[in-house]
């Protein structure tokens, strides 16, 4: 289905990605700063990058909703559909290049305590279930669970469009729903918590080329 493009949901969202980044002619548009899209086809690969100004780190689904800011067409929150639709368009550029986050020269001691923190949320066990990150994604690789096989959880497949939500979802959705699986108390969309995790799981992955937007079941 992936490889089909007369059946892949994902080119819908792609043609809706490139109708929001816009053209020449349109004012207030993502083109009006960016130009082409490709321009921008390292952003993908580099975040979460640590943001001097929020004293935070921002993954690309943050950085889109703060940009639309500056369009003339706000958008809120980052499961919003043409957040996702610009998601993928921006993870389509950068298709093959490989994931490259790496700490900024000025912030160099505040991204590695949040690389540290996203390494030991992912080895602390929790929920229901008392199980880490770890024990699935690194000591049960290529198990059956319930109907899915568990993968190193390398995040190079996102956005996703996944079928048993019908729509297309962030990375950040995908974590919650892998602390809603150990029962775990599921921290809220953008919390800082799964930017470290974000930022760990690419760095564990670096190297590794983009192949999303991608389909899951
Ligand atoms: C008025 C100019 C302007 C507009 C319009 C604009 N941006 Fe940006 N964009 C910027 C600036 C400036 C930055 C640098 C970071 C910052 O200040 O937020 C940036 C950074 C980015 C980055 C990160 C680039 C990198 O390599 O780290 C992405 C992705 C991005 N913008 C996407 C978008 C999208 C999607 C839109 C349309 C919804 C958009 N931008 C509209 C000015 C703009
Ligand atoms: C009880 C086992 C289990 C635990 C614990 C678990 N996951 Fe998952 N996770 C899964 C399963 C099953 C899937 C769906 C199949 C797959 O892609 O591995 C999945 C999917 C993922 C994916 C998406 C991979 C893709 O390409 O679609 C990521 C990323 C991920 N998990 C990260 C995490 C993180 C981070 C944690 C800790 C907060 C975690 N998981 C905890 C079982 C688990």
């Amino acid at each position: 289905m992936q490889s089909d493009a007369s059946l892949n949901p994902v080119s819908l969202w792609l043609d809706q990605g490139r109708n929001l980044w816009g053209s020449a002619p349109d004012k207030q548009s993502c083109y009006q700063c960016h130009g082409d899209v490709q321009t921008l086809k390292l952003a993908a690969p580099q975040h979460p990058k640590w943001s001097a100004r929020l004293n935070r780190l921002v993954n690309l689904e943050d950085q889109i909703v703060s940009c639309s800011e500056r369009t003339s067409r706000p958008l809120r929150g980052l499961e919003n559909p043409d957040v996702l639709a610009l998601s993928a368009l921006l993870h389509k550029s950068s298709q093959g290049l490989p994931f490259k986050v790496s700490a900024p020269p000025n912030h160099a001691q505040q991204w590695q305590t949040e690389l540290n923190a996203g390494a030991q949320l992912f080895t602390t066990r929790k929920g229901a279930m008392n199980l880490a990150c770890t024990h699935c994604h690194d000591l049960n690789i290529g198990k059956q669970m319930r109907a899915d096989i568990v993968s190193p959880g390398h995040p190079t497949g996102f956005p996703i469009f996944k079928m048993s939500w019908q729509s297309m979802g962030s990375i950040d959705r995908r974590l919650r729903a892998c602390f809603s699986g150990v029962q775990a108390e599921v921290p809220a969309p953008g919390s800082i918590e799964l930017r470290r995790l974000e930022l760990f799981l690419k760095s564990r992955s670096q190297g590794l080329p983009i192949d999303g937007p991608s389909l899951r079941r």
